[in-house]
Formats: C-alpha cells, structure tokens, sequence
C-alpha cells in the first residue's frame, strides 16, 4: 500500500503536532505515531516552559543561564534565537487554549516556577500537569484540521531515500540524499506501509529507554536518531545523556518523576539520617544545575551503599503542596507516601537526550527535505548540559522555524514529482516465536548501558559495552532478516543502535564537560574538545 502527502510528520508530541498545525496552512500532512496519540514525553512534562515572562527578567540572563548549562558547547546563536522567540511561541499555545496557572495575588501574571540552573523564576506551568494540558490542546486543534490526518500505532521503520551526483567546482563531486518518506508498519494489521512524502519530519523524542532505569515513556526508544543515521544522517554529542536526579523509587513505580520545580518551591535533598548533602558539593546547593546534582546523589549512594537519597518539601503546607503538585501528590500517596508528612525516596535516572540528528538553525538536517525537531535533533541549544524547561521551548520554535523553510522550499522549488518506491519487501520472512530472545538482548542492553555508561564512566567501562553492544548488534541482524518485523523487533534494533552511538560518541571525548563524566578524564579539555561530537555513516 502507498500513502502520498506533502508532509509526513513521524511523532505527535509538542514538535510534531506543532508542526503540524502550522504546516497544514499549505499542504496535507500525515502524523504517523507508534503508539496512542498521546503518548510521548510532551504528555508527562511536569515542570514547565522556561521563557522570559516577568518584567524583572530578561532575555540576556536566560540566554546566559542556558550558556553556563551548556559548559561550552552551546551554539550562541541558537540559544539566543530560541529565548527572543520564546515569548510569542508561549502566547500562541496559550491562544490556541492552553491554560498556564496564573498568580493568585493579583501582582503578576503567570505563576512563575523555578528549576535548578535558572537565575529568576520564568517557568510557565499547569501546576505539575503542564505537558497533558499542552499536548491535549494541540491535538484538539489537529483533529479538527481538514488537513491533517494521525494514523495511530503506525511505526516509521525505515526512511525512503533517493542519492544523486552533486558537481562542487570542476573536479570534484558527492552524493548528496534526498529524503522522500518512511516505510511504515502498520502494526494492528501487521503491514507495511509506502508513506512518500515531499517533506519528512522526524519528531519521536528521546531514548531513555535505552537505560535500565528512565524517566521516560516506553515510546522513547531513540527511533529518529536510529532511523536517520541510517538513512545517512549526521549524529551529533550522544555521550550527553541528562540524569534527572530525582526519579521515586518505589518497587512498584515505573519511571515517575518528582519535578525539579519542587526543589524550586524549597525542597531539599537529605540522606537516610536526614542530613542535607548538597552544599558539600556547589554553593546552589539543591538548585545547581542538573548534572552536578544527579552525580553528587551518584557519589553518596556508591559512598553509603544504600538504595535511594530522600527529597523533602514536608515543611511546607499541605494545601501549599496539594495546590502546586497535586499529580505528584496523588500519585506518591497511591504509593503510601504523602509528601505533605515524610520525605519522597528518590534516585537519578535517564531523562533527556542532549545529542540527536544534527540539524541547522531551521532543523534540517544534511539529507535534503529531512528535518529533526524536538527532542531527536541536536540543534545547538543544549550544549553539553540541557537548562530546565528548555526542551518543550526548543520544540516549539524549532517546529515553527522548519515548516517556514520547508513550506516555502515546497512553494519555490516545486519539489519534483515523487519518485517510484519500491515496496517493502518482507522476504521470505516467518513470524519469530523466539520473542523471548528480544527481550532477553533489550534487558541486556539495558543493564550495560546503566552499569558502564551512566552518569560516571571510564574507559575500561566504555569498552566492555561497546563489545557487549557489538556482540548483540550481530544477533539482531540475523534475527531482523529472518524474521517478519514486529513493534519489539524494531525497538530493539534501535535501542541497540542508539547504545551504540552513545557508547562511540562517549569513547571519542576525551575530557569530562556537562554531563559526559570520565574518571580516566576529569579535566576539561577547551583546547581540542569545546566542539560537538559529529559522526554518520
Ligand atoms: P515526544 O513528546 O516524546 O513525542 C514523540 C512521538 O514520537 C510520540 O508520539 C511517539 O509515539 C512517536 N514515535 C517515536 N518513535 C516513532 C516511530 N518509530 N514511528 C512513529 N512514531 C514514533 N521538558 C521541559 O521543557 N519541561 C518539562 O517540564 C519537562 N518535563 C519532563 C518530564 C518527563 C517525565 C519527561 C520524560 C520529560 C520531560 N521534559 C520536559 C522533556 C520533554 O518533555 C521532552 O523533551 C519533549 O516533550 C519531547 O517532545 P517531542 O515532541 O520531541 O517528543
Ligand atoms: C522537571 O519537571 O523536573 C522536568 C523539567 C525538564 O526536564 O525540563
């Protein structure tokens, strides 16, 4: 089967339903999504947009607050774009319906949140439910667009790509890619799916789930990185994978976040005996910035032995924190805690990715009509370490920043007629009834990357899971030619890539900067390491 569109749009969260929406103003765009529509990190953001609201703030400190994240890598004139454009992307959610919480008091408007990092309170926020309350807005506006159409659990597999000879001078010559879609498992019917489009755009999140331990959703599976690097697309600053520092632990939660907006409302962090530890480890104690915080819990738990540090905001008013967090707030007590009276067990765990497709300041990438926005790109606004509640901000600019260039291309380059696809071709492929090996090789990897390539690593640690990656890497390519893809097969094979870059990217940087920490390196090396990490194929 073969579905034709101006746009394929591959994620519906904030990026790709942001781009979405402005792109159907002049084309038809079809949203692919691998799960339920809803279902993405845009869904669980808790603690907000950052974005320079107040009067008393200014684009100059949140620009500088993002750089010092950064620790050198950010690129300046990104980071200075997506704070000037930031305002007017936050006025145009809140025209299309979303509700931000405002101030009670009468003096300010927005309610301002802090995170760790952050030099003024800028955060704007749906008390801790801000990403439901975005990504249900903007799915309401997509369904009732004419022009958009979401094909739920439909998985990109692979994209279509076209090569021609480019002449560069007289002598020389390269082979430049055109992107013309995505093959497309349609995973209900167990088919797949030719979507040929004039403009692609990866928008399917991070890969938290390449960690034993995450933050994130099931979906987040480093799909777009895997699918693009594929296809030829250039990778950049893998080793920056953020730990958020505090994740509950609890035997029977899965991946819940306790926002680091209630550090910013005066929680504190305390070990076991109830002693606060921060201050042994940065002046801004429980609010420095993510890395610093999540490596420091990483040294008292190695140093105590025990399972978990404890966050506590019990000092303030229950109706304080029942108002502000009501999500965490229900969600601890389904667990037997209630935060108004004891302190939340928590550890750090994978949350973000900083490196992804490299793109340029309009989100495309090197293969033409490709574009990466949200979390999968690597844009050069995180640098080394991402600034809180930047990332919902970076999607939404990016989104609009993209179907700018790619609308007009489509306008002024009357992209040429589609080319001829062949169709998927499945071979002579059987259904695999070894799921449990899949399973086996996605807890292996897991644990590895956690153990070796988490938040302190060494040399030594680096080249046991590369070998170990390798090793599985093989298996998987003998199974993923043999036997007929599935959701699981799929995953795994991107989940082991993924590994893959962000064990090379983390071997190649030779120094330790943000959240990359070697201890065969602690220095940091401006002199041959302030640049990015690229590689391709
Ligand atoms: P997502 O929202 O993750 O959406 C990805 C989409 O791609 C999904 O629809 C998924 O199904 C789809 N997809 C993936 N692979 C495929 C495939 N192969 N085929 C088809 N579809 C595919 N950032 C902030 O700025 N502020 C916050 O307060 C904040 N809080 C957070 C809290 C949590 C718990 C988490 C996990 C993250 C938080 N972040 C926050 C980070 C932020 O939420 C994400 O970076 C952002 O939502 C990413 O948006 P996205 O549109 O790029 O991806
Ligand atoms: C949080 O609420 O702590 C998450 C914010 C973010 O990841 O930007």
């Amino acid at each position: 089967m073969e579905i034709r569109t101006d746009y394929l749009v591959i994620g519906s969260g904030i990026a790709g339903l942001s781009f979405a929406l402005e792109a159907a103003r002049s084309g038809t765009v079809a949203i692919v999504t691998k799960k339920e529509k809803m279902e993405g990190s845009t869904n669980y953001a808790q603690g907000g947009i950052a974005s320079v609201l107040d009067p008393d703030d200014s684009f100059e400190l949140h620009i500088r607050d993002t750089i010092e994240s950064g620790d050198g890598l950010c690129n300046e004139d990104v980071v200075k774009m997506v704070v000037r454009d930031g305002p007017a992307r936050v006025q145009e959610l809140i025209s299309m319906g979303v509700h931000f919480t405002r101030q009670t008091d009468g003096k300010k408007d927005f309610d301002l949140g802090r995170e760790g990092g952050h030099s003024m309170r800028r955060i704007v926020h749906t008390k801790d439910l801000t990403g439901r309350e975005v990504e249900r807005i903007l799915l309401e506006r997509a369904e009732e667009n004419e022009n958009i159409r979401i094909y739920e659990n439909h998985m990109a597999i692979d994209l279509i790509t076209k090569s021609k000879m480019l002449k560069r001078g007289i002598l020389t010559s390269e082979i430049a890619q055109t992107c013309w879609g995505a093959y497309v498992l349609d995973v209900n019917n167990n088919s797949v799916i030719t979507f040929l489009a004039k403009m692609t755009v990866l928008a399917s999140g991070g890969a938290g789930k390449v960690y034993r331990y995450t933050t994130n959703p099931d979906i987040a599976t480093g799909d777009g990185v895997a699918v693009g690097y594929r296809a030829g697309a250039k990778v950049a600053n893998m080793e920056f994978v953020q730990f958020h520092p505090t994740c509950l632990y609890h035997p029977l939660a899965k991946n819940f976040l306790i926002s680091e907006a209630v550090r910013g409302e005066g929680a504190i962090l305390i070990d076991k005996s109830g002693k606060r530890f921060m201050e042994k480890y940065h002046p801004l104690k429980d609010l420095a910035l993510r890395d610093v915080v999540a490596r420091s819990i990483d040294m008292e738990l190695k140093k105590s032995g025990d399972e978990c540090v404890y966050l506590d905001i019990s000092h303030r008013t229950p109706e304080f924190i029942r108002d502000r967090f009501p999500y965490i707030y229900e969600t601890c007590l389904r667990f037997q805690i209630d935060i108004t009276k004891e302190p939340i067990p928590v550890v750090p765990a994978a949350h973000y990715m900083c490196g992804g497709l490299l793109t340029d300041e309009n989100g495309l990438t090197n293969l033409d009509n490709l574009y990466a926005i949200g979390e999968v790109a690597c844009t050069g606004l995180h640098g080394a370490n991402r600034l809180a509640s930047n990332s919902l901000l970076e999607a939404l600019i990016f989104a609009r920043r993209a179907v700018e260039k790619s609308s007009r291309d489509l306008e002024e380059k009357r992209v040429t007629p589609f080319p001829r696809a062949p169709e998927w071709d499945p071979g002579d492929a059987t259904d695999s009834e070894e799921l449990v090996v899949v399973s086996h090789n996605w807890d292996e990897i897991r644990r590895f990357m956690w153990n070796y390539v988490g938040i302190v690593r060494t040399n030594n640690r680096l080249a046991r899971a590369k070998r170990r990656v390798n090793t599985i890497q093989e298996e998987i390519e003998e199974y993923y030619w043999d036997f007929t893809v599935t959701r699981d097969l799929l995953e795994l094979r991107n989940i082991a890539l993924v590994a893959e870059l962000i064990i090379t990217c983390a071997s190649l940087r030779k120094e330790s900067r943000g959240l990359h920490y070697n201890l065969d390196y602690t220095a940091q090396d401006n002199k041959y390491w302030k640049r990015d990490t690229v590689i391709w194929i």
